[in-house]
């Protein structure tokens, strides 16, 4: 499987007014903007052709992967060594970025039938921007590889709290006990459910590993939740058809197109990166101490 869907077509309305000259995808998360974190993710889980379903007024995301070839000419010049590898390490030379537009806001399950020309027969994956995993090797690769095993689309799941089910694709597990990092069968899928109505509190946390015969699917998926074309509309199909498993994801999980997930991602970045990380947690241990 090489193919993946990243949908950036959306306008980042909870972020303003950070977003609003800017993609919320390019705000950085300490040193990166948010979309190289899942490129590498998924450049890390073995994917080679990323497909970014984007807007008119996304380009910055675009000329992030591109060449800026007279920053590179004046690096080179300078003989600014470092600098130079931190621009070639931001996409390797193997990986293909393709883009395709989404016309209209038509929902996710819309944007992932927008790049149906490009996925062409392929099984692929989609990972959706505004969620960054802590962990960026391992789940989306154990995904596929489960995928590989049981020929059965790998949807990611984790807990909420029960009153914010309404905000998540919400999976249907029979009440089994999900084992981190495995797979369970799904018995339904329903997209912002009410807390009175959903089957449980395991919400789908942006990453899909689907069949191809999704997007057959999606092409008669009528509007659901929020009237969109939801993508869990056409999973919910897809269980019927041939089944679909729920992968419960290992590590933690940050929602930045949120404020506050965004902020906690912020820290948790800070305190693992290589090498402000050391000072950035001295700095914030002395911070609480003299707080509390
Ligand atoms: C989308 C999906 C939803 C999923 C969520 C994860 O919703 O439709 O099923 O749980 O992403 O972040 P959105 O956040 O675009 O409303």
């Amino acid at each position: 499987m090489k193919k993946v869907v990243i949908p950036v077509a959306g306008l980042g309305t909870r972020f303003l007014p950070a977003t609003k000259a800017i993609p919320k995808e390019m705000i950085t998360l300490v040193d990166q903007p948010l979309i190289q974190y899942v490129v590498q993710e998924a450049v890390n889980a073995g994917f080679t052709d990323i497909i970014l379903v984007t807007h008119s007024s996304k380009q910055a995301i675009e000329n992030h992967f591109d060449h800026n070839f007279e920053l590179e000419v004046s690096l080179e010049r300078k003989n600014k060594v470092a600098l130079m590898e931190k621009l070639k390490a931001i996409i390797p030379p193997h990986i293909n970025i393709i883009s395709v537009r989404q016309p209209e806001p038509l929902g996710l399950g819309h944007a992932v039938l927008c790049a149906a020309p490009v996925i062409g027969e392929e099984h692929f994956a989609v990972i959706l921007p505004d969620v960054i995993l802590e962990n960026q090797s391992s789940d989306l690769k154990q995904m596929v590889d489960a995928f590989t095993y049981t020929k059965q689309s790998q949807i990611m799941v984790e807990k909420v709290p029960e009153n914010e089910v309404d905000k998540y694709g919400i999976a249907d597990c029979d009440g089994a006990t999900l084992e981190f990092g495995a797979s369970t069968p799904m018995s339904g899928i329903v997209e912002k459910p009410t807390p009175q109505d959903a089957p449980s509190n395991l919400a789908v946390t942006g990453r899909y590993v689907l069949d191809n015969d999704i997007l057959e699917l999606l092409k008669t998926t009528p509007k659901g939740a929020g009237n969109e074309i939801q993508l869990t509309d056409a999973i919910a199909r897809l269980i019927e058809i041939e089944g679909v498993q729920a992968y419960c994801l290992a590590g933690e999980s940050f929602d930045c197109g949120d404020k506050l997930g965004y902020m906690k991602a912020s820290v948790q970045f800070a305190l693992n990166h290589p090498e402000l990380g050391d000072d950035f947690t001295n700095w914030l241990k002395k911070l609480t101490t003299e707080r509390t």
